[in-house]
């Protein structure tokens, strides 16, 4: 009797691609695969600002890992909260590069979510069909806010615990309900070991749930439209004769490959913070945050972590609470509002007109303007400043419908333009 002897690989092969097949009866593994990776047809001229998406994405993974690592050592009790983390800085084994990795991965979050919504703005992103893509995108942007919020509590360190008692205290600036709302957020009558508690829970589970969900809601709705570019060209519109578009290409191996690359650079930048720089001269973490939460003791000067300083900037620019803490949250409102405010049918910054590529250069200094001076003394100077900005900040918005109504812009070419 003859055998027909199968090479090994041949024989793993196959049976691996029999319990493929298992699966595929089963489960539309495949089917997801070929949908959302190896048959996704993305443009091929998606440049630098193009990574911010998959690093994002990379960022949530790494914060979820090591927040779970983090969690098996710390006590989320204001008796024990601040010496379990310097317990895992200087006991636990690699705890001070989990600790660092996840202090560091927070404002790397928000660096990479800033940049991306900026390519959204440059390239109109926001544009119909992809409206709701955006709006997922700002829904994650508020649950990252809370989350970061939130975890900033949980070392209970001096600015931990006054900068939670200033933004929750904000809320009582509310009419009739305010006070009590405060009240219901802390669980108690000021910032004490049950509001840690509470934020230790949503922080950990209920948040982090929610952002999963919003970055697969978000990624649907991509997928569903199709990715813009930043020639702002529909490449739907021209296809072959196999229904692909001619100027897109496979996501895998083509984008899978390039993302690597960026994932790689990234990471080493990540790596060289963690290990030379982690506290970033007090803008990642704050010295203040050295000390233990101490409600006898007000610091001097509280000011929350830089990613939050320009909304802060806003806040402390207007005189009266209950108007400071509305504009701080219309800031946040008008970006949602953003597909509807801006009337101009290009989408890329490459056509259109030089009103709208001045006055997007002015949304973003004034950005980064009031982000510093969030971090500042309030001084008369610097509050005046603030004022100015803020006007700046809303006027790129409200002044949005007029100036892109009839505005002059450059012929779109029908193919994208790509010079490999
Ligand atoms: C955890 C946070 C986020 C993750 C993981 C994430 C992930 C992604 C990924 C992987 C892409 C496709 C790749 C790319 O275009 O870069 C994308 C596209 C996009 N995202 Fe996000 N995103 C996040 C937050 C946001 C936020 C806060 C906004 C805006 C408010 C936003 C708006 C958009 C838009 C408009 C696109 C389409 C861009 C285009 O096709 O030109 N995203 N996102």
């Amino acid at each position: 009797m003859k055998h027909s002897k199968a090479s090994a690989s041949q024989y793993t092969g196959g049976r691996l691609a029999a319990f493929g097949n298992w699966i595929d009866d089963r489960f539309p593994m495949s089917k997801m695969w070929r949908e959302h990776v190896s048959e996704y047809y993305a443009p091929k001229n998606f440049n630098f600002w193009y990574y911010f998406g998959v690093l994002s994405m990379v960022v949530l993974v790494i914060q979820i890992v090591t927040g779970i690592f983090l969690t098996m050592n710390y006590k989320p009790s204001s008796a024990e909260a601040f010496a379990s983390v310097e317990y895992i800085m200087r006991d636990v084994e690699w705890g001070w590069l989990i600790r660092y990795m996840h202090s560091t991965g927070a404002s790397m979050f928000f660096i990479v979510v800033y940049l991306h919504m900026f390519r959204g703005l440059m390239y109109g992103s926001f544009k119909k069909p992809r409206e709701l893509l955006w709006v997922f995108g700002m829904l994650i942007y508020v649950a990252l806010m809370a989350e970061a919020f939130m975890g900033y509590l949980l070392p209970w360190g001096q600015m931990s615990y006054w900068g939670a008692q200033v933004i929750v205290s904000l809320f009582g600036a509310i009419p009739v309900v305010g006070e009590g709302l405060a009240e219901w957020i802390r669980g108690d009558f000021y910032i004490s070991d049950i509001t840690l508690n509470r934020f230790f829970a949503l922080h950990v589970v209920a948040v982090p749930l929610v952002l999963i969900m919003l970055v697969v809601a978000h990624i649907l709705a991509l997928h569903e439209v199709g990715s813009n570019n930043p020639d702002g060209v529909d490449i739907k519109k021209l296809k072959d004769e196999d229904g692909i578009p001619l100027d897109g290409i496979a996501f895998h191996p083509y984008y899978t490959t390039k993302d690597l690359v960026g994932i790689t650079v990234f990471l080493a930048i990540f790596a060289a913070i963690i290990f030379f720089a982690p506290e970033m001269g007090g803008y990642f973490l704050e010295h203040a945050n050295f000390e233990p939460a101490d409600p006898l003791k007000t610091p001097e000067h509280i000011a929350p972590v830089w990613y939050f300083t320009p909304f802060y900037a806003i806040l402390r620019a207007i005189p009266n609470k209950l108007g400071g803490v509305v504009l701080m949250g219309m800031a946040i409102v008008v970006l949602f509002l953003l597909p509807w405010l801006d009337k101009c049918s290009v989408r890329s910054i490459r056509y259109r007109s030089t009103t709208f590529k001045v006055a997007l250069f002015s949304f973003a200094i004034s950005f980064v303007a009031l982000g510093w001076l969030g971090l500042q003394k309030p001084t008369s100077t610097y509050t005046w400043l603030s004022r100015f900005f803020t006007l700046v900040y809303f006027a790129f918005f409200i002044l949005m419908p007029f100036y892109t109504r009839n505005e002059k812009t450059k012929p779109v070419p029908d193919r994208v333009t790509y010079h490999g």
